[in-house]
C-alpha cells in the first residue's frame, strides 16, 4: 500500500499536509506497549475498494476472526481489547461492549426478541430496565410478564410458545434478592427440548451488583450476561459503559444490533475502564466487601434499623442462595459491596436520616450509581427506581423506605462514624 510518506513526494499544500501529516509510524505496534495505546480514529484507511467491500461483507459474520476495521460504530481497536478482557472475567466465549449498561440491555432485548414474543422477567429490576420492559417494548409488540422467578412454576410458564427471553438481575437492585439461576437454567433446558432453534428460550442476567468477582452466571449455564461497566468495573465514577458476555454464536447479532442502534462505547472510556478499572477491580472489590461486612454488622445491631439486607449476614433471607452463588473465581464467599436497609418509623424519618447524611457526612454522599471508590447512599423508591408506579413498588419487592448503600474504599471508622452520628440524630 502506498503510505502517506511515499505520497509526500508529490507537491502537496501545507493546508492539506496539516490535515494528513504522515499518519504512519513503524512504532505503532501494540505488542510493544506495556499499556495498550489509546487510539482515536472514528474511521479507518482501506487500501482498496475490494478490501472495503470485504470488510462490510465480513462484519457481523460469526466466522470472521480478524475484523477489518472500517468505522468506530462497527469495531474499534480499544474496544476490541476491552472485550477480550471482559470475556475472560465472565468466563464467556465473547464480549460485546456498549456505551452504557442500558445500551447493553436494550440492544440485547431488541436483538433477540421480536414482535409477538414475550419476556418473562423477575419483578425486582433496576428502574430503567423496568421502564424499558414495561413502557417501551410494548410499543414494538413485545410484552413482559413480571413474576417472582424464585417461586413461579416455570414449566407451566414456558408452555407459552411466545416466551423468548427470561430476564433478571443475579443480585437484584435494590433489595439484593438472589435469583436461583440453576433452577431457571434447568427449566429452560427442559422447555427448549421441544422448541425450534430460532424459538429457543434465552436466559439473560444482569450481573452488575455481583460483579464477576462475586458471580459468573455463564458458569451456571446462563446464555447472556450483562454488566453496566459504569459501576464497579469502571470503579471511579468517571466513565459510562456496558457489556454483554455470551456465546460466540450470538456475537454477530449483538454487533449488528449495536451498529444500527448506535449504542457504542467511546474508545476513551473503553481505555479508562480497561487500564484503570478492570486491573484494580479485584482489590477494590475485596476492600469494599470488607467495609460492607463491617457496616452491615454495625447496622444490624442498631436500635434505629428495622430491616437489613446483606448477603454476608446470617439473617439474610436468601442466605442459602448467597452461599451457593456468591463466590470469587477461587471459590471464596463473596457477599459484595451493596447493602439495603430500612429504618424504624415512617418515610419522614428516612428522609430526615438521608438528608442528614447529605448535609453532615464527609465520607458518605447522597448520589445514585454504585460500585465506586466513594460510598454512596440513595433511596431507590424515590430515585433510581422512580419509574415504578408508587403503588407497585412494594409488590415488586421494593420497600419505598428502603435505603441503598454502595460501600466504597474509605476508612471503616469514618464510614461507621458518619452513620452512627446520623442515626443518633433521627
Ligand atoms: C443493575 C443495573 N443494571 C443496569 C444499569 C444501567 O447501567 P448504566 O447506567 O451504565 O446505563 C444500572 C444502573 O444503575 C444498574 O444498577
Amino acid at each position: 500500500m502506498a503510505n502517506k510518506k511515499s505520497l509526500l513526494s508529490k507537491k502537496v499544500s501545507k493546508r492539506t499536509q496539516s490535515i494528513h501529516g504522515e499518519h504512519t509510524t513503524s512504532a505503532w505496534d501494540y505488542s510493544h506497549h506495556i499499556i495498550p495505546p489509546l487510539t482515536a480514529s472514528t474511521t479507518f484507511r482501506l487500501e482498496s475498494l475490494q478490501r472495503g467491500a470485504e470488510g462490510f461483507n465480513q462484519f457481523g459474520n460469526p466466522k470472521n476472526e480478524t475484523p477489518i476495521l472500517i468505522y468506530d460504530r462497527l469495531d474499534e481497536p480499544t474496544t476490541l481489547m476491552l472485550e477480550e478482557q471482559l470475556k475472560i472475567m465472565e468466563s464467556a466465549e465473547c464480549a460485546v461492549s456498549f456505551g452504557s449498561g442500558m445500551g447493553a440491555i436494550s440492544t440485547t432485548i431488541l436483538s433477540f426478541v421480536k414482535q409477538g414474543q414475550k419476556v418473562i422477567s423477575h419483578k425486582t429490576l433496576y428502574g430503567c430496565t423496568y421502564s424499558l420492559l414495561t413502557s417501551w417494548m410494548p410499543k414494538f409488540g413485545v410484552e413482559t410478564e413480571l413474576c417472582n422467578l424464585n417461586d413461579t412454576d416455570l414449566d407451566e410458564a414456558f408452555k407459552d410458545k411466545s416466551v423468548r427471553l427470561v430476564y433478571c438481575e443475579s443480585v437484584c437492585n435494590p433489595n439484593l434478592e438472589i435469583i436461583d439461576l440453576e433452577r431457571v437454567v434447568k427449566a429452560i433446558a427442559k422447555a427448549n427440548k421441544t422448541r425450534k432453534d430460532d424459538n429457543k428460550i434465552l436466559f439473560a442476567v444482569d450481573n452488575t451488583f455481583a460483579t464477576p468477582w462475586g458471580l459468573r452466571p455463564i458458569e451456571w449455564g446462563v446464555d447472556i450476561v450483562i454488566q453496566s461497566l459504569t459501576k464497579n468495573m469502571s470503579g471511579f465514577g468517571t466513565d459510562m459503559g456496558g457489556a454483554v458476555m455470551t456465546a460466540k454464536k450470538y456475537e454477530a447479532t449483538l454487533k449488528l444490533g449495536r451498529k444500527d442502534f448506535g449504542a457504542i462505547i467511546n474508545p476513551f472510556s473503553a481505555w479508562h475502564i480497561m487500564v484503570y478499572g478492570l486491573s484494580t477491580q479485584s482489590l477494590r472489590f475485596e476492600k469494599q466487601q470488607e467495609n460492607a461486612m463491617a457496616i452491615a454488622k454495625f447496622l444490624a445491631k442498631s436500635k434505629k434499623v428495622e430491616k437489613i439486607f446483606y448477603p454476608g449476614l446470617e439473617s439474610f433471607p436468601e442466605k442459602k442462595l448467597a452461599k451457593k452463588y456468591l463466590k470469587t473465581p477461587e471459590g471464596k464467599f463473596a457477599p459484595g459491596l451493596m447493602i439495603a436497609f430500612t429504618l424504624k418509623g415512617d418515610m419522614k424519618k428516612t428522609a430526615k436520616f438521608v438528608d442528614d447524611i447529605a448535609k453532615n457526612s464527609y465520607s458518605i454522599t447522597l448520589a445514585v450509581s454504585l460500585g465506586l471508590n466513594k460510598t454512596l447512599i440513595e433511596v431507590p423508591g424515590y430515585m433510581t427506581h422512580s419509574a415504578y408506579p408508587k403503588d407497585k413498588l412494594d409488590n415488586c419487592g421494593i420497600d419505598p423506605k428502603l435505603i441503598r448503600l454502595s460501600v466504597g474504599l474509605e476508612s471503616i471508622d469514618d464510614l461507621i462514624g458518619d452513620l452512627e452520628e446520623a442515626l443518633g440524630r433521627v
